[in-house]
């Protein structure tokens, strides 16, 4: 039996959570494998709104297994609190929640030195959560890090205390402290909470369930154009965020996957800094922001607003071998009369591309639009894809037949229900 993987196709914040959960009832098992505390992933349903930050998105669904897979970076702190929050909501995860002894911990020194080298960029700050993950990251990469294994081993306060001594140099360098004494007695009784928890090789859990024909959903967080390699770096995250990333995070063989869940809003957004070429800086985009409460579930910091852009779906797609579409958020443009999507780049010179530039063209290139009516009609209501009026009909055309990949559902609402299958 396959996998499925589920990956944004932009910059993060797309409706991952909310469709994991709509699609969860399928799989038996739901697998994040890569990010951390840095997502932020948000579910509706009964009326009550979760926001999940290193817990897979199946965790609602009692008969799923959840893991957190090796390719992600965990924050026990955050993860201690989350997890009481489930069980104060009635959740019981504990039998369902497994946790890779290869994925790594983020400790107190990695957040504060994400927050010393966001300081030293000065002007060109990348707009990081502060939650810790590329220094963490950075560890990992280069063979110093702890992983969660770890903390079963006897000298892992003593490996914890040359870590930490590792990243006071590293802020000394900046002429900082780290400043992490109050936080540690938190960090150690987490961690004491942690090793109570299923610890295991989740690579051969997940082998094994695969062999027994169990159906996985991998879960990808953040966006494709925040990858290490093909977002818009130097402003990306620290990690594989496209499909490749489902492989290397979770021990999984590519032959393994089947279908790829493409995630996009109906327009754009961004948290942080970085290019966006489609955005809006005038009342437009505020309209966007309000009508989509585009404000961050993990920082509440105010998202940029745009257009949603083709060629750089399509890049997304490219990267991602996307089967299919689901198309997010589709309500927010309701009030609208005139949707823009952006279906190419204009060189200063007047030429024309529908490649995704690098950063350096971005600067000077401008989006070219197609302007296309709107459909002016309470979306959040229908709850027959026969019903969607005939100008989003006729704007999921034409995203189908630009991008090539087939729309599969369009959502409407926060809510599990305001989903619509097309196909
Ligand atoms: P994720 O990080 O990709 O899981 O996305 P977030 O949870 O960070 O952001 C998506 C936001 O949009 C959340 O507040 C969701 O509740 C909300 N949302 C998801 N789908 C829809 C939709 O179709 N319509 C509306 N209006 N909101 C949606
Ligand atoms: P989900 O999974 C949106 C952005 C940050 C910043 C950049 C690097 O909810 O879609 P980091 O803390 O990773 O070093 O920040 O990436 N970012 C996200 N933006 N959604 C996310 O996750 C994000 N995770 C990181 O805003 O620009
Ligand atoms: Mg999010």
């Amino acid at each position: 039996m396959p996998v499925d993987v589920l990956v944004g196709l932009q910059w993060g914040d797309e409706g991952k959570g909310k469709i994991v959960d709509v699609l969860a009832p399928t799989y038996d098992v739901v697998a994040r494998f890569q990010g951390g505390p840095n997502a932020g992933h948000t579910l509706t349903f009964d009326g009550i709104k979760h926001v999940l930050h290193q817990v897979p998105s199946g965790i609602f669904h009692p008969h799923i297994l959840n893991v957190v897979g090796n390719g992600v970076v965990l924050d026990p702190f955050v993860f201690r609190q989350e997890l009481q929050k489930l069980t104060d909501r009635g959740i019981d995860w504990a039998a369902n929640l497994y946790i890779s002894k290869k994925a790594q911990l983020i400790l107190p020194s990695h957040r504060a030195l994400d927050r010393i080298n966001e300081e030293a960029r000065g002007g060109s700050k990348i707009g990081s959560t502060l939650k810790g993950i590329g220094p963490t990251y950075q560890d990992k990469i280069g063979r110093t890090g702890l992983r969660v294994g770890d903390i079963l081993l006897p000298d892992f306060d003593q490996r914890y205390q040359e870590a930490v001594a590792r990243h006071a140099t590293l802020a000394a360098f900046h002429n900082q402290k780290l400043e992490i004494e109050e936080l540690e007695a938190d960090f150690f009784s987490a961690i004491e909470f942690l090793r109570t928890l299923q610890l295991t090789d989740t690579e051969y859990l997940l082998n094994d369930l695969l062999k027994q024909g169990k159906k996985i959903l991998a879960e990808g967080a953040q966006g494709s154009l925040l990858d290490i390699d093909f977002g818009t770096y130097p402003y990306v995250t620290s990690s594989s965020t496209i499909v490749a990333g489902a492989c290397t995070g979770l021990g999984i063989a590519p032959k393994h996957i089947d279908k790829v869940y493409g995630i996009s809003k109906a327009y754009c957004t961004r948290v942080g800094s970085g290019p966006f070429p489609t955005e809006l800086h005038d009342e437009v985009g505020e309209q966007i922001r309000q009508a989509g409460r585009e404000f961050g579930s993990t920082t509440g910091r105010p998202r940029r607003c745009g257009w949603i852009d083709l060629p750089a779906l399509r890049y997304s797609i490219m990267l991602n071998g996307v089967t299919e579409i689901h198309l997010m958020k589709a309500d927010v443009l309701d009030e609208f009369d005139e949707i823009h999507v952006c279906t190419h780049y204009e060189y200063p010179n007047g030429q024309q591309t529908d490649h995704l530039p690098d950063y350096g063209d971005l600067q000077t290139m401008k989006p070219v639009y197609k302007s296309m009516p709107g459909w002016k009609t309470e979306l959040q209501q229908l709850t027959d894809p026969q019903a969607l009026p005939g100008e989003l009909k006729a704007y999921v055309q034409f995203l189908e037949q630009y991008l090539e990949v087939p729309i599969s559902i369009v959502s409407v609402g926060p809510d599990r229900v305001s989903t619509l299958h097309l196909s």
